[in-house]
């Protein structure tokens, strides 16, 4: 018989998990401040470890249910990257004709079944609350990759780690919304999230298209400094442009998104005449909202965006998973 040997600390340090409360991200409003800057150092962490080739491993052995029943680029395959560069695997669904929803079953007998397959599951679906009645029905950890016109809340956390890799952080910054801030599930979940930060926002749409009332009425009670504008020359005296594209998916009458789909247009010309180096990101798909001519200035971000995107996906997947991280400081 040999003893179990006691680990030296010297050797290897315990790995600490932090203090994080959420084994769900369903909504940007679940978030304190610290639960960000949690995500944030985590985030942060993991950028060393991927560049030093540590991360690999984290999750062997662990499964990510990938389900998309709507489309996406970005945010599925983020996740997907985000998982294998953890070293686990991927199980997916994409689109309901693909999936048995198809021949009428239940979201909720979907997830007990995808629950006997996989540890954690990611899931985009056209109506607004589904991720929460996914996650209701299961006892893995379920994120929202997108609900409808609801909330994005992954896309906010990645657009919060741009502004603090990009502009060093994100309290005393102007942030200008561009765009359709009625339907934008994005725009919804980072204004939620800016609520924890010092900043003032700017609301840039066409009138038909202007933030709905209930996040205007919670930003008034929170005493949040915002203006609202038709006028894109607004954004020239921010510190950073959040710009949308309308979201034609969302429109049920087809004649009023042909009348504002054209509404605004950024181009080189335009960004280059802003005082501040305005900031541009952009969640993308982009349409006709942002010109190619933008996407070689220094300040444009949106390419950027995708490598923190992945970034922050495997931040999560390990806080979801309660999967401590390795130290950062090489052990002899
Ligand atoms: N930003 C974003 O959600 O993109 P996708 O729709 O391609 O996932």
């Amino acid at each position: 018989m040999f003893a179990t040997p006691s680990p030296d600390p010297m050797l290897a340090p315990p790995m600490e998990f932090p203090d994080f409360p959420h084994t769900n991200i369903l909504d940007a409003d679940q978030f304190s401040r610290k639960d960000l800057e949690v995500i944030l150092e985590q985030t942060g962490k993991m950028e060393q470890l991927e560049q030093a080739r540590r991360a690999f491993g984290l999750l062997e052995g662990r499964i990510l249910a990938s389900l998309f029943f709507e489309s996406s680029t970005r945010t599925r395959l983020s996740f997907e990257t985000a998982m294998n560069r953890l070293g686990g695997r991927v199980i997916s669904t994409v689109g309901f004709q693909f999936s048995s929803i198809s021949k009428g079953e239940t979201l909720y007998d979907t997830m007990k079944m995808i629950e006997a397959y996989a540890d954690i599951a990611v899931i985009r679906h056209p109506v607004e609350g589904s991720s929460r009645i996914a996650s209701a029905a299961v006892q893995m950890p379920v994120i929202n990759a997108g609900d409808g016109s609801g909330q994005h809340p992954t896309q906010a956390l990645l657009d919060l780690y741009t502004m603090f890799k990009e502009r060093g952080g994100v309290d005393g910054l102007r942030v200008a919304f561009v765009g359709d801030l009625k339907f934008g599930r994005t725009i919804h979940s980072l204004i939620k999230l800016l609520q924890h930060y010092d900043v003032e926002m700017v609301l840039i749409s066409p009138v038909d298209l202007a933030l709905p009332e209930s996040y205007r009425k919670e930003l008034r009670k929170k005493n949040k400094v915002f203006e609202e504008t038709e006028d894109t020359k607004a954004l020239w005296d921010c510190d950073v442009a959040y710009v949308t594209r309308i979201q034609e998916e969302r429109f049920v009458d087809r004649s009023e998104f042909e009348r504002l789909k054209n509404s605004y247009s950024i181009n080189r010309a335009f960004v280059m005449a802003s005082r501040k180096s305005t900031l541009i990101m952009h969640p993308l798909p982009r349409v006709q909202e942002l010109s190619t001519d933008v996407d070689d200035l220094p300040n444009a971000a949106y390419f950027r965006m995708a490598h923190y995107g992945v970034l922050v996906r495997m931040a999560l997947l390990t806080l979801c998973l309660r999967v401590p991280l390795p130290p950062l400081t090489p052990t002899l």
